[in-house]
């Protein structure tokens, strides 16, 4: 190999070197073949049910997806957001970021009853939703990855810990920082992670504010490129309209791939809390960057995901495996 080419590999070798940073951890105390035994057809039946629901609707991928996300980053990857409202139980499903909002509840039931045929009271709601997450993104064009499991279901839920903890599409970047800190992911995983939003919808009452008033002073935000802010409007008014649904990545909305990213440089993506990752961090835009322009390093990079899948879960004899997952075993 000529000095320059050998060179040239070194270089970008280097320039690659941060990516290191993206390798997936492993699951702790959770691992792979948690099932193997009790319940060998267990993450075959969850795929099965998963594939039908997203060639039904294309969106159900990126609904499991969140799901998984915001059971996650409520007291640990638990099934909490799964419980109803009950005497006992103040259900998730009402805190800020879930209301109107969170969905995918019937196809993780249409699971759990499978699952309940095949091998009672073994499979875990938690794990459910960590392998129906996975199937979806595979599903939608991502990356696959063998999902750790052993996850127990919570005997509780915390509405106060999903309006809290959950970051909020108008928080400032160092607040959506600090939300991922304290689950014990960083910068990486944030900006990796908010690569889910290449599908999916979100509402117009989750980024009007950018459309009309950012800073209240009755003005725009002038992060976002105007044409596209013009499009936005018509269907998303100063006032009503706050359900009407748009597309997070409008140049490929149902396939997980980086054009989320692009987009984002191109000042076009939906949320607030998308756009910041390019404008309001020195550290994070380099990523952002870096995944825009390698589809492949994004990919590694969302295998951490399984960090996510690994906040705090119950194991051993905590907590339990619930036989219908929106509501405890016994009051
Ligand atoms: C970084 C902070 C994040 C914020 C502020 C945020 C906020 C939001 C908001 C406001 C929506 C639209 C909800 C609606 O209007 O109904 C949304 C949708 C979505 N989010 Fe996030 N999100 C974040 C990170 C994540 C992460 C880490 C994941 C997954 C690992 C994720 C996955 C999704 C998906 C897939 C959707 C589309 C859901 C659907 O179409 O049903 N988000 N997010
Ligand atoms: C963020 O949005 C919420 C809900 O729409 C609103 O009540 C709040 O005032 C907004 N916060 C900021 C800082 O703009």
């Amino acid at each position: 190999m000529p000095h320059s080419m050998s060179l040239f590999v070194v270089a970008s070798l280097l320039a690659f070197a941060p990516l290191c940073l993206c390798a997936k951890s492993s699951g702790g105390y959770l691992y792979p073949q948690f099932y193997d035994r009790s319940c060998p057809k267990a993450t075959e039946i969850v795929r099965s049910i998963v594939a039908k629901a997203v060639a039904e609707e294309a969106r159900m991928a990126a609904s499991l997806i969140r799901l998984h996300f915001h059971d996650c980053f409520v007291k640990g990857c638990d099934a909490s957001i799964l419980l109803d409202g009950s005497r006992k139980i103040t259900t998730e499903k009402r805190s800020n970021p879930n209301r109107n909002s969170a969905r995918g509840f019937e196809v993780i039931d249409e699971i759990k009853s499978a699952l309940e045929k095949e091998c009672p009271h073994t499979v875990s709601c938690a794990d459910i939703l960590a392998l129906s997450a996975g199937d979806s993104t595979v599903l939608a064009g991502g990356s696959s990855w063998e999902v750790p499991l052993g996850r127990r279901d919570s005997r509780g839920a915390s509405l106060s810990g999903s309006n809290n903890n959950i970051p909020a599409p108008n928080n400032t970047f160092q607040t959506i920082l600090t939300k991922f800190k304290v689950q014990g992911l960083d910068l990486v995983d944030l900006v990796a992670l908010s690569g889910s939003h290449t599908i999916g919808d979100a509402r117009c009452t989750s980024f009007r504010q950018r459309l009309y008033n950012q800073n209240g002073n009755g003005k725009p935000d002038f992060s976002l490129e105007q044409n596209y802010a013009g499009k936005l409007r018509q269907n998303c008014p100063r006032s009503g309209g706050d359900q009407n649904l748009f597309v997070m990545d409008f140049v490929s909305p149902a396939k997980f791939d980086n054009s989320y990213f692009k987009l984002l440089l191109a000042s076009k993506g939906l949320l607030n809390s998308d756009q910041v990752l390019v404008t309001k961090s020195a550290a994070a835009l380099p990523l952002v960057k870096q995944y825009a322009a390698n589809n492949q390093l994004f990919f590694q990079c969302f295998l951490n995901m399984i960090k996510m899948s690994n906040i705090s879960p119950l194991t051993g004899n905590k907590g339990e495996v619930r036989r219908i997952c929106r509501r405890v075993n016994s009051q």
